[in-house]
């Protein structure tokens, strides 16, 4: 069933049912929150894949992989962080070798020994990485990320795909990789592409294909295909989803002929990070100063780049909406910028690729008033800094009809761990 587009409201009062006033009462601001209803229809919407992978980078607070572990969603990781936090919120290897793979282009020391502590299966996107993991663990069995020649992303920092990309295995290499595997004692048991994020089904179908005439070069050792991420969510009025249906059916189609000519089944996995966080999280932030600048009227937030990056390093647009401190709602409207407080005049939530300043319509509201960033749960406080000496802000889990603290606003300490003044001599 096709997903019904959304509506952006540029006025709320509440998040899932939580007024923002007592949000704000319990957690200040800025303060990232998400709404676990919306997570748990995201990957019921995927449930016709046999494995939902999440890639965490998405948004990897222990307790958002905790509840998807327990709604049947396995992990993907980069890093032998992002494998421990998947161990930290109960994802066991040892009891589920394919609960957590490790999917990268290089391996860092570190990350080799927690695989190889773990035994965990591993996503190679370099030759390097084959050889690497038979000396360390011969035997192994591993998945081979492809670049198909191509890529697309909602950006092109986030297109994976193609000869500028530093990502997978390039196509013309797999032959050559398949007699490293054999030579290293190492079997290939999976094939994986991903060719960007945000990006369309267009695009996204193109990858069957290519990864079809793959598959057959690599022959009857897979047991695992993986349509990789990239499902796009809407973040302006107008934008649609990916018909799921349509995408599914491409991918067993590939599946099917696969398991036709290989004589046995194949598990097929999507790797969704957006899709399943990306509308559940709202930043929200209390609006401190209100400026005209020229023809520019500014509303300037307490939170800023630092918080989320998306619009700076890609032009990102954000839906935003203003809760009123008194609960008002209110008929005017102004066209406004969005800035934060960081010293740098890139701060700016509403601009577009390239660093362009937008003006953005928006309810007149005052200081005191709160300015929501919507759909900010996918690469939101993952990527947020300390930058400008700030802490990172709390985030709070809304779930059956209470809120959760799922992390603390951080403090003066935590700014200065690990740093210390050298005596002077
Ligand atoms: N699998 C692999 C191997 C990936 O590299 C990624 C994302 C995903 C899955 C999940 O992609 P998704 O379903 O989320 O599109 N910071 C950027 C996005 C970077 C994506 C990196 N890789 C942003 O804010 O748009």
């Amino acid at each position: 069933m096709p997903i019904a587009a959304q509506t952006f409201e540029t006025q709320r009062s509440e998040i899932a049912g939580f007024k923002i006033a007592d949000i704000v009462k319990n957690y200040g601001t800025p303060a990232y929150v998400y709404d676990m209803a919306k997570i748990e229809e995201r990957v019921r919407d995927l449930s016709a894949f046999d494995v939902v992978r999440y890639a965490q980078k998405a948004c990897s607070n222990i307790a958002i992989l905790d509840r998807l572990r327990r709604l049947g969603v396995v992990v993907d990781a980069v890093s032998a962080g992002e494998v421990k936090r998947a161990i930290a919120a109960g994802f066991n290897p040892k009891a589920d070798p394919h609960c957590i793979v490790f999917t990268a282009d290089v391996f860092d020391h570190e990350a080799l020994s927690v695989v190889k502590e773990y035994g965990l299966h591993v996503n190679c996107g370099s030759p390097d990485m084959i050889q690497q993991l038979g000396k360390a663990i011969p035997g192994s069995s591993v998945t081979l990320r492809i670049n198909p020649g191509f890529g697309h992303g909602h950006s092109q920092k986030t297109n994976t795909g193609g000869p500028q990309s530093k990502h997978g295995i390039w196509h013309e290499d797999v032959v050559e990789c398949l007699r490293m595997a054999d030579l290293h004692n190492v079997i290939v048991t999976g094939l994986h592409m991903h060719i960007g994020s945000g990006t369309d089904l267009e695009h996204l179908s193109q990858v069957c294909e290519s990864l079809e005439k793959i598959a057959l070069q690599v022959g009857r050792t897979l047991t695992t295909i993986s349509a990789g991420g990239g499902l796009p969510v809407p973040y302006r009025q107008g934008q649609t989803y990916v018909d799921l249906d349509q995408y599914y059916s491409l991918w067993d189609a590939t599946r099917k002929r696969l398991e036709a000519s290989f004589g046995h089944p194949l598990s097929l996995e999507i790797e969704p990070g957006r899709y399943l966080v990306a509308e559940s999280g709202f930043l929200i932030a209390e609006i401190r100063a209100i400026k005209k600048m020229g023809e520019n009227m500014f509303y300037l937030l307490d939170a800023g780049f630092n918080d989320l990056a998306r619009p700076i390093l890609y032009g990102a647009y954000h839906p935003i909406s203003i809760a009123h401190r008194d609960g008002r709602i209110s008929k005017q409207t102004a066209d406004v910028v969005v800035g934060g407080p960081l010293c740098e005049s890139g701060d700016i939530f509403t601009q577009e690729e390239g660093g362009f300043v937008a003006k953005r319509e928006l309810p007149v509201a005052s200081v005191g008033d709160y300015l929501i960033l919507e759909v900010a749960g996918a690469y939101g406080f993952v990527m947020a800094s300390n930058y400008n000496g700030r802490y990172r802000v709390p985030e709070v889990l809304l779930e059956n009809g209470s809120m959760h603290c799922i992390r603390a606003r951080e403090t003066f300490d935590d700014l200065i761990r690990g740093e210390t003044i050298p005596p002077v001599h």
